[in-house]
């Protein structure tokens, strides 16, 4: 019986065009569940370019927003499985969504083939460059005494914003204002309006805003300092060392995507990460790299179930829910 249906596959692989081994025979699209010019959106156009110039075809990034990127990702969960749709799934589409939609159309750990580890994406807390408080302790006092009178910036429930920012909110024991937007590169850009007090977002999407001073870092909320911004202090020299929390942006397939398909897409992954000039693009922004182990689909799909049973307790315990 096995036998016969290696055989039947084998069969299917060949008469198929387009399948298994002449893939990729058309341009690829790459979801990204969240508006132009954000993290999400500015991970996947840089590993993207150069996957595509590897697989000899065009990866065409669409921005497929909205409900803090479940949107995207449920479009991708359920997209015909033959690698000519994936997507960039993030910490907050695969590891904190699941706690916070009781009727998410997906399960991050059923209903994908992991393809890579893009970049791991430190958190940072931000500010309008005017908001009174210099530094991250007079913040905090700040934001005590305003509450609710202070707005906050997130990308919808469920986002990285939205659930970093919700793990700040409960240790400082404040309900700020939350304005949701598409993503954090519109929300970033209504910061250096001055339109919106703070958010909490990943480090690819700040780095060249800080050093401009067009906002203000309050801190990185990692162990250590990122390299990409030497002078931004970590929560604990910043004084609240409780405050540590990273986030993450991986490719995803569809489930039962044929297992040589994702690994060429893997392979490409891969050798976009080793390229000295996609490298140092990633780095420059603040991406934190994986490492060998780190890249391969296996250390995704474990990866996933642990992000998952991470977020679950803090953002139960939290309350908060999208309806
Ligand atoms: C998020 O908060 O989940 C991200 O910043 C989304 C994005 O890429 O805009």
């Amino acid at each position: 019986m096995k036998s016969l249906l290696i055989a039947a596959a084998a069969l299917l692989a060949t008469a198929v065009p387009g399948l298994a081994q002449d893939y990729p025979t058309k341009p690829i699209t790459l979801i990204v569940p969240f508006a132009a010019g954000g993290p999400t959106d500015v991970v996947a156009r840089i590993v993207g370019e150069h996957m595509s110039r590897t697989l000899g075809q065009q990866i065409v990034v669409e921005n497929v927003a909205g409900a803090g990127g479940t949107t995207g990702t449920t479009r991708t969960a359920q997209a015909a499985p033959d690698g000519y749709t994936i997507m960039m799934g993030h910490m907050g589409t695969h590891g904190a969504a699941p706690a916070l939609y009781p009727n998410l159309k997906y399960d991050p750990t059923k209903d994908f083939e992991p393809i890579g580890m893009a970049a791991g994406t430190p958190i940072l807390i931000v500010a309008r460059k005017d908001l009174p408080p210099k530094d991250l302790k007079e913040f905090v006092a700040y934001a005590k005494q305003q509450n609710d009178k202070l707005n906050e910036a997130h990308a919808g429930i469920g986002s990285v914003s939205h659930s970093t920012c919700v793990m700040l909110n409960v240790q400082l024991g404040i309900k700020p204002t939350a304005v949701p937007y598409k993503g954090t590169g519109p929300a970033l850009n209504d910061l250096v309006a001055g339109q919106v007090d703070f958010m909490c977002d990943q480090i690819v999407n700040l780095v060249e805003q800080i050093k401009a001073g067009s906002i203000k870092a309050y801190a990185v909320a990692t162990p250590d300092r990122s390299p990409a911004l030497p002078d931004v202090p970590t929560t604990k020299e910043a004084g609240l060392p409780e405050y540590q929390v990273s986030a993450w942006n991986a490719l995803f397939a569809p489930k039962a995507t044929p297992d040589s398909i994702t690994a060429k897409l893997n392979a490409a992954l891969v050798k976009a990460l080793t390229d000295e000039n996609t490298k140092k693009r990633l780095l420059d922004l603040g991406g934190v790299l994986p490492d060998e182990k780190g890249r391969t689909r296996e250390a995704l799909k474990t990866f996933v179930a642990s992000e998952v049973a991470r977020w679950t307790p803090v953002l139960k315990s939290a309350g908060v829910t999208a309806q």
